[in-house]
Order: structure tokens, then C-alpha cells, then sequence
């Protein structure tokens, strides 16, 4: 891995992935991108690692596509290049996924973020889908994603201004989970990550599963999956650990069975 660093056990069945083109700002080229996706396709294989965190640095999450590599390109070329499939194999990792963000998480880069679960934000993070600013628009899912999130009037400003919000902001509008000092940040998603880690690995799964699936129907069919996923749970040793240390009032002890 050239573009990204990976620390498979950074904690306790956490794993940490840290984008690492700090002089372009962790502009997402297909190479990161494409590192990016390998090894969280395997990641999410590995039985002893229960959550992941993805972060940049202090100064920069993401700023966005590379756009430099981009800038020449015809609407062929970039159809060819189809470089948003390896955004849709991330997009279907089944274990948890947390962005912890400091600085600029722009473009790509803030696409990035919320295609992850969760998004812990340190004070200095900004936000923002600069796209309009460059002649184009977002690419990997920021109408979509970032309307979900915000709501359309917040998405319509942010994308037909090409502004960018605060940390604090981000978290008025349920984009960020939480927003502490930026020396916290990343301990924030760890301890975060940890939590989840401790829970069973297949509840953990389904409940994903669950969750992202009420972005994409209608409710009768959401409530239909998460009835089967609830179902399926009953079907895993960790429920009837979880339930039987619940009566004989101990801690539970999740095998990810
Ligand atoms: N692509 C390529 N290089 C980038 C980049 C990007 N998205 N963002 C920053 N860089 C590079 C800069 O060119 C600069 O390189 P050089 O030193 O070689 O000139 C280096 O990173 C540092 O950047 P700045 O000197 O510009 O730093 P700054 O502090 O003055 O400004 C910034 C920071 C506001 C983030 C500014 O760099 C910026 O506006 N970046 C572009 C943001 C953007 O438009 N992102 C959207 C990209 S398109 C996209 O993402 C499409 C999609 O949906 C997939």
C-alpha cells in the first residue's frame, strides 16, 4: 500500500486505514482509492477485526477527486475509466465503518465520509461539496447521500454554492455524530469503535444492513427486512449469550457466532 496506511489491530478488533497523500491533501486518485478498497474488502473478511476506522490527517480528510488527473478527460474517458465501481464494492462491506474527520472533507472526500456509518468530526473538520465551484458536479454519490443527511434546502445550498460548513454545523445537521477538540478525534472513534467492536459481530451486521436499507425503500419492505434480519439473529450463539448474561446479570461474552 503506497497511498494509505493500514494497522489491521489498532485496538482491540479495530482496525485503523489512514489515507496518506498528505501533500495533495488525500486527493482521491484511483490508485488510493482502488488501495482504499482492497484492503477493506479484506478487512471485512478478517474474523478477529469488528469495526474499521478510516481517517486522513489533521489538516485534511479528503479534498475531494484528484482533480488534476481529472481535468483532461473526455466524458469517455471517464466512462471507461468507471472508476465509482470501486466506491460501489466499498459501499457493500458489511462491518461497521467509522470516518473520523479533521480538516477539509470536501468533493470525494466528504462522499467518502458519508459513505461511511458514522462520522465523528474534530472542531477544525469543514464539510462541503465544492464540486459546482470546478464546472462539475458530485460524482460518488454527494446529491444523494448529503440530501439524506441534511435535508434538500441545507444539500441545495452546500451544492449550488459550493459552501462549506463547520464542524459544528455538520453536527446541528446530523452529519457528524459528535465534534470534539482536534487532538480527540481520532481517540473519540476509537472508543466509539471499541463499543461496537464488544457487541456481537452478526447483530452488528444485520442492524447495517437494516439501517441502510431504509435509505433505499419504502417502509413495508424495510420493516420486512429488518423483521427477517431480527429474526436471524435468533439463530446465532451471540443472541443466546447476549440474553442469557442479560438474566444471570454478567456481561456478555460475543463470539461472532
Ligand atoms: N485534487 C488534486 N489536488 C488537490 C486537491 C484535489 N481535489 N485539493 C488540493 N489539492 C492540492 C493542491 O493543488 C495543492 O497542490 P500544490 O501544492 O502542488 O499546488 C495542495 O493540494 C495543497 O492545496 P492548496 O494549496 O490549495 O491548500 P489551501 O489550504 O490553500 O486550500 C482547499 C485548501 C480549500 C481544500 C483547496 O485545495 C481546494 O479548494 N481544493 C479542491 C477542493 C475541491 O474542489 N474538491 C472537489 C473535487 S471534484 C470531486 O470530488 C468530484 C467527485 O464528486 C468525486
Amino acid at each position: 500500500m503506497e497511498l494509505i496506511k493500514v494497522t489491521d489491530h489498532y485496538a482491540p478488533a479495530v482496525a485503523l486505514i489512514e489515507l496518506n497523500r498528505p501533500k495533495e491533501l488525500n486527493a482521491l486518485n484511483p490508485q488510493l482509492m482502488g488501495e482504499l478498497r482492497d484492503s477493506l474488502v479484506r478487512l471485512d473478511k478478517d474474523d478477529t477485526v469488528r469495526a474499521i476506522i478510516i481517517t486522513g490527517n489533521e489538516r485534511a480528510f479528503a479534498a475531494g477527486a484528484d482533480i488534476k488527473q481529472m481535468a483532461d478527460k473526455s466524458a469517455i474517458d471517464m466512462l471507461v475509466l468507471d472508476q465509482f465501481s470501486t466506491w460501489d464494492q466499498i459501499r457493500k462491506v458489511k462491518k461497521p465503518i467509522i470516518a473520523a474527520v479533521s480538516g477539509f472533507a470536501l468533493g470525494g472526500g466528504c462522499e467518502l465520509a458519508m459513505m461511511c456509518d458514522m462520522i465523528v468530526a474534530s472542531e477544525t473538520a469543514q464539510f462541503g461539496q465544492p464540486e459546482i465551484k470546478i464546472g462539475t458536479i458530485p460524482g460518488a454519490g454527494g446529491t444523494q447521500r448529503l440530501t439524506r443527511a441534511v435535508g434538500k434546502a441545507k444539500a441545495m445550498e452546500l451544492i449550488l454554492t459550493g459552501r462549506f460548513i463547520s464542524a459544528q454545523e455538520a453536527h446541528f445537521y446530523g452529519l457528524a455524530i459528535k465534534v470534539v477538540p482536534v487532538e480527540m478525534y481520532l481517540q473519540e472513534a476509537v472508543t466509539l469503535a471499541k463499543e461496537i467492536a464488544a457487541m456481537s459481530p452478526i447483530a452488528v451486521q444485520l442492524a447495517k444492513e437494516a439501517v441502510n436499507r431504509s435509505f433505499e425503500t419504502h417502509l413495508d419492505e424495510g420493516l420486512t427486512l429488518e423483521r427477517k434480519n431480527f429474526y436471524l439473529t435468533f439463530a446465532s450463539q451471540d443472541q443466546k449469550e447476549g440474553m442469557a448474561a442479560f438474566v444471570e446479570k454478567r456481561k456478555p461474552e460475543f463470539k461472532g457466532k
